[in-house]
């Protein structure tokens, strides 16, 4: 399913950390992975749906303690398993969220 963009703010909300919104309801994580893309990531763990939080570089589940990739969202304590991500278009000094979750 083709979604239309959604904006998400001014491109200085983003200071080189992850910053945590809510975007159709639904908590995410703004970040920028190794090649300077950014993205969303969702904040709904893929085990059991405990809430993603950020410390220290890399996100974690409190409920189970699943690690993730503070930039790709990958699971790095569980193999095959990461978070949802959304694609972002930084544009015109602001970022819009762009497509679905995938
Ligand atoms: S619900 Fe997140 S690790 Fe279990």
């Amino acid at each position: 399913m083709n979604q239309a963009r959604v904006r998400i703010g001014p491109a200085d909300m983003y200071d080189g950390n992850p910053v945590s919104l809510e975007l159709d309801g639904k908590p995410y994580w703004l970040t920028q992975d190794a090649e300077g893309r950014f993205a969303l990531l969702l904040a709904y763990c893929p085990h059991a749906g405990g809430e993603v939080l950020h410390a220290e570089g890399e996100f974690y589940c409190p409920l189970h303690f699943w690690t993730f990739d503070g930039r790709s969202g990958e699971c790095t304590n569980r193999d095959y398993e990461r978070l949802m991500r959304r694609d972002v278009v930084l544009e015109d000094g602001a970022f819009y969220a762009a497509g679905a979750d995938y």
